[in-house]
């Protein structure tokens, strides 16, 4: 058994609640860990409901639960007739609209096999070798060139045939979800999403693209393409501090040992409050930091609840010792102050501190880009944006820890004392 998995049996847990892949529809225990989302769910649903000729933008900061969200519904359509890839389609590269419906027909005809649908066997044989020459392009990055010179009416006609028969008498419609567009560079999104914009208009398909916020400027930039989107856009945001307990207490429910071992929940509700208030809400960075606390917790056999003292004084050294203690003191304060901005750019930040803006962007941005305490810079429009890891908001718990004792001698005190207490005739 690893070493994780046995921190979490101390608690007498399977695995680790605060995990943070998407819930996904393979995996329906987890998807019943799903809370909240009622608005965005009812909107979500009239989309769908549309059944036919729609694309629609699912937007929202990293990590709140955009592919949650649209999985979750996803499986609800499944029970409503509707047909789509139980994976979500990833966008994560630069690539070329044949490549783009190549993946989708590969995605879909994947589906159809595990459903055990059978169409023509014309067809068939067409589609099992585009799913041959899809997995040959995602496993071996070899040369795309035959796929580019693939001859895009007739791609089109056999997506529209596809379509159609799998379609009608099974289904209302097709559900298609590229999930992660936010990797993929402004330019070559927009040039990628204009050259499909046939494809993207096939009747009895819904196409839901996912991405960060800018994915909204981004397909903006064309009305050519901006005109064939479903508008507003769904804005999905972080979910309340009640939901976010809500969902640790399911997720410790349903990964609860099957042997009779006590389970003793390894976090606190005030030590979630710290870190929502912390991250903004960001569930990704709740959930990292949480899994983080604890590791860093002392090796014990008895499980240790981490505590809102606890968390401040274990994420505090951490992120000191992994990045801050690595960087000169000019470095730290030219840090701090992007750290009290959520995104900047290199001459807002120049501005901030007196440093010429060829130092920042040269020098100083490069290096913290190298260290990992900032992350690779976002295009909109002319300006480059940066923005500092969410770890080092860790280094904001420091200024309530700078005021105490060592929290963990702390709890530990507390702890003597009340096993003292009742073990008070053993002590004379
Ligand atoms: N409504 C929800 N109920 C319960 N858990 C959720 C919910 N939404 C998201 N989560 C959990 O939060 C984490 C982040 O969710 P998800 O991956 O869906 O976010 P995302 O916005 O798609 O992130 P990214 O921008 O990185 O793709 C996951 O571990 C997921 O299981
Ligand atoms: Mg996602």
């Amino acid at each position: 058994m690893s070493e994780i998995q046995l921190t979490w049996r101390r608690y007498g847990l399977r695995d680790n609640p605060y995990f943070q892949n998407p819930l996904t529809t393979e995996d329906s225990t987890l998807l019943a860990t799903f809370v909240g989302r009622k608005a965005e769910k009812a909107e979500l649903k009239k989309v769908l409901q549309m059944g036919s000729d729609i694309r629609y933008l699912i937007i929202g900061e990293p990590g709140v639960g955009k592919t949650s969200l649209v999985n979750m519904m996803r499986m609800e359509a499944v029970r409503n007739k509707y047909f789509t890839p139980t994976n979500e389609i990833e966008i994560n590269r630069e690539m070329t609209g044949n490549e783009l419906i190549v993946i989708t027909l590969s995605a879909l005809y994947q589906e159809m096999q595990k459903q055990g649908i059978d169409l023509d066997e014309h067809l068939m044989v067409q589609l099992q070798a585009f799913y041959e020459l899809a997995s040959i392009v995602e496993t071996s990055s070899r040369d795309l060139t035959n796929i580019t010179y693939l001859n895009r009416h007739k791609l089109l006609e056999l997506f529209k045939e596809l379509v159609d028969k799998l379609v009608n008498p099974r289904f209302h419609g097709i559900i298609v979800h590229y999930d992660n567009l936010d990797n993929v560079d402004a330019e070559a999104l927009v040039s990628l999403m204009s050259d499909v914009r046939d494809f993207l208009l096939t009747k009895k398909v819904i196409f839901l693209f996912v991405g960060d916020p800018l994915l909204t400027s981004v397909v903006n930039i064309k009305p050519r393409v901006s005109q064939i989107f479903l508008s507003p856009s769904l804005d999905v945001e972080p979910l309340s501090y009640e939901k976010v307990l809500e969902l640790l207490e399911k997720r410790v429910n349903i990964l609860k040992s099957s042997d009779n071992t006590a389970v003793v929940c390894p976090h606190t509700d005030e030590a979630v409050k710290t870190l929502f208030d912390l991250h903004k809400g960001n569930l990704r960075s709740i959930l990292n930091s949480l899994t983080n606390a604890v590791m860093e917790l002392p090796s014990s056999n008895t499980p240790i609840q981490v505590t809102d003292d606890l968390l401040s004084n274990l994420l505090y050294r951490k992120v000191k010792e992994k990045y801050i203690s690595k960087l000169t003191k000019v470095e730290q304060d030219i840090l701090f102050k992007m750290l009290e901005h959520q995104s900047i750019t290199p001459s807002e930040l120049s501005k901030l501190t007196g440093k010429t803006p060829q130092n920042i962007s040269s020098k100083y941005l490069k290096e913290f880009i190298r260290l990992g305490v900032v992350r690779e810079p976002k295009k909109e429009g002319r300006n480059s944006i940066y923005e500092v890891i969410p770890e080092i908001n860790w280094w904001r718990l420091g200024k309530k820890e700078a005021k105490k004792k060592p929290a963990v001698e702390n709890e530990t005190q507390i702890k003597i004392d009340k096993v003292q207490g009742k073990l008070s005739d053993f002590f004379e």
